[in-house]
């Protein structure tokens, strides 16, 4: 039975170019969706999952996601004089998410490097990597069927989920063989290919379990795409000494490092509240129209197709 996985690596040292000049000075993994920060989201999932133990590779400037998982003592004490006890709860029970240490990365020489920093920290242990770019819908069990995967084959679990011929130069992609329904066995990896290099359209989602020899293909592996030390090229190393295992997710999965899909997880988040959902349709619903009427010919509101609100619940909450 392989040992028991607590630990996770979150790399959180990107610059976030993607999305100047708002994060010319605030970490991209700070960027709200809706009003919790994206590393939150991933922070929670991990906690949910039992990975307790996280570790956070930052770099320059990154410094209000310590922040962000710290106590904070003057907002505290406003909000305990104030009476605002929700408010107080809720800030305070970030605090308490998990045991977070960070690291810094020192140069971004890539996502391979970041997960390199980590050696000491793993100590030799296997191990879970979360991408915080990735944003996996709320309540989903990727995690816990990762690890479950882990716990059967002892071998790295990589999360895949197919994508079309146009997009999979965005990602790393896998060549595979098959070995059940949602399981196959890494055959080739490549990063960020080519429309003509890409081994099929299996593409590498930002979940991983890695066996602690990650690291030795981590120091072999020379920079590959863009001059980067890249977690990709490390697998397709690993598969030459042990198997590693895809597992393709049955979840949906937002890349929020990308603007449209960023605003489309804001939007279905904002949805899918309590507090929120009822404004948020009828302001979906008074946009479709306006662009139904500035666009005649289209069929924004059957594409749409949203549902009616309540009476009176056409005031957007602030
Ligand atoms: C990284 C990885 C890539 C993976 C992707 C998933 O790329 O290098 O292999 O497919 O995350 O989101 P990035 O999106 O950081 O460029």
């Amino acid at each position: 039975m392989p040992a028991k996985i607590n630990k996770v690596v979150i790399p959180a040292a990107g610059l976030g170019t993607r999305f100047l000049p708002a994060t010319k000075a605030q970490p991209k993994e700070m960027l709200p969706l809706v009003d919790k920060p994206a590393i939150q989201y991933v922070v929670e999932e991990a906690v949910g999952a039992g990975l307790t133990d996280i570790l956070i590779i930052t770099g320059r400037g990154k410094r209000t996601i310590e922040d962000h998982f710290d106590r904070s003592f003057e907002l505290e004490y406003y909000l305990e004089r104030s009476g605002k006890i929700e408010d107080l709860e809720e800030v305070r029970s970030i605090a308490q998410l998990g045991e977070i240490h960070y690291l810094r990365q020192g140069e971004p020489l890539g996502l391979g490097h970041a997960v390199l920093a980590a050696k000491r920290h793993v100590n030799s242990k296997p191990f879970a990597v979360m991408l915080a770019d990735d944003i996996m819908d709320e309540g989903s069990k990727t995690l816990n069927e990762m690890l479950t995967v882990f716990g059967k084959y002892g071998r790295s679990v990589v999360a895949l989920m197919e994508v079309s011929e146009n997009e999979i130069s965005s990602y790393g992609a896998v060549g595979v063989s098959p070995i059940s329904k949602n399981l196959f066995s890494i055959r080739s990896v490549v990063e960020k290919p080519l429309p003509n290099e890409a081994p099929s359209c299996f593409a590498i989602m930002g979940r991983y379990i890695f066996t602690p020899e990650i690291f030795d293909a981590l120091e072999k592996i020379t920079p590959g795409r863009n001059g980067e030390i890249q977690l990709t090229d490390a697998i397709g190393s690993l598969i030459e000494q042990q198997e590693v295992i895809g597992y393709v997710l049955n979840t949906k999965r937002y890349d929020v490092g990308n603007k449209s899909d960023y605003l489309r997880a804001t939007i279905e988040i904002a949805l899918k509240r309590e507090d929120l959902g009822d404004s948020m349709r009828t302001v979906l619903r008074q946009l479709a129209q306006e662009q139904a009427l500035l666009n005649p010919q289209s069929n924004d509101l059957n594409v749409l197709n949203l549902p009616q609100s309540a009476p009176g619940s056409d005031r957007v909450n602030d």
